[in-house]
């Protein structure tokens, strides 16, 4: 019997407010915009629609809020065919993100508003019927909870001899975030945090990530986009790959170009059961196209075959 296994993405989902305007506001002062929408962001519950999007089976765990200003991302979730059946319900206000962007200078700044919004626990994860999945995603925060929830992950795919992988998006806070590596499949890694440590190239980054990793059982593979470079990737085995990324005539919106690699890194891997490289370049195919259109749809254009 072969059943349609999903992925579970975990993390936060949160309101975006984005203002488009001609130029950058100067402050203190009274203007209008070009236009202006609200949508869903936040970084696993973006992953979660580009892979239905796709067309991978997915659902999205993270705290979801009762308030009424939440209501529009519930609908937005359900109308994509994102499962929420594991999520954990807060009274609390939904976290919220303002998001300008200068079309003259073709800048994004952005402002995250959370207040202390309640993470998921290991706890709440432990609640989760892990057996529909075949692959779990994590965002990099919270880390001692996540820490568990992966290792509850790799006891259940001892026990049941149904491997499920997992992934780790890192793009922030090496140092707290480095223990969280070591558990996974998969580790995809920012180049704006490489720049951070020192690291110049994404072989140098790859091969460090992997130096850092401890003992000497298997290692995850490392993923390192960088940007208009392409892309490097490091196998379980040492062996590194470098993909080229693919160029576009116009570029229209990059927001969410990242959890469009994640997802189609993801899809390809899972679905197409692609080898680490083919994957790769799978993923810089669905980042690239991504940012010839607003939001994601157009992404369906895309296909493995
Ligand atoms: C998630 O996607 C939305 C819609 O494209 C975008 O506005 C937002 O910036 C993305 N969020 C993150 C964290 O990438
Ligand atoms: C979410 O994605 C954005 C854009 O890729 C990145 O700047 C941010 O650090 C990510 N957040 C987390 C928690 O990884």
């Amino acid at each position: 019997m072969s059943q349609v296994k999903s992925v579970l993405c975990v993390g936060c989902t949160v309101i975006d407010f984005v203002t488009i305007c001609g130029s950058y506001p100067k402050e203190d002062t009274d203007r209008r915009c070009l236009d202006g929408f609200w949508q869903r962001g936040g970084n696993a519950s973006n992953v979660s629609t580009v892979l239905r999007v796709l067309g991978s089976r997915v659902d999205f765990f993270g705290m979801l809020s009762r308030s009424d200003a939440f209501r529009v991302l519930l609908e937005d979730l359900r109308r994509r065919e994102i499962g929420t059946k594991n999520c954990p319900q807060t009274d609390r206000d939904p976290p919220f993100s303002s998001v300008i962007l200068a079309q003259d200078a073709g800048t994004r700044t952005i402002i995250h508003c959370n207040k202390d919004y309640p993470q998921t626990t290991w706890d709440d994860f432990s609640k989760v019927d892990l057996s529909p999945y075949a692959w779990v995603h994590f965002e990099a925060r919270n880390t001692p909870h996540v820490l568990k929830m992966m290792q509850s992950i790799r006891d259940h795919s001892e026990r049941t001899g149904q491997r499920i992988l997992i992934s780790l998006d890192l793009e922030t806070r090496y140092e707290q975030n480095q223990e969280l590596c070591a558990p996974c499949d998969y580790v995809v890694f920012s180049k704006e945090l490489a720049a951070q440590l020192g690291w110049q190239t994404p072989r140098q980054t790859c091969e460090q990530l992997a130096a850092n990793i401890p003992g000497s059982g298997p290692k995850p593979a490392f993923i390192c986009p960088w940007g208009s470079a392409g892309a490097g990737a490091l196998d379980a085995n040492g062996n590194y790959h470098e993909l080229a990324s693919y160029k576009q005539e116009k570029v229209v919106d990059t927001l969410g170009a990242g959890d469009s690699f994640m997802a189609g890194f993801i899809h390809a891997t899972l679905e197409g059961q692609r080898s680490l490289s083919n994957a790769v370049d799978f993923a810089n195919r669905v980042a690239s196209h991504k940012i010839t259109g607003f939001g994601y749809d157009h992404i369906a254009q895309l296909s493995l075959s």
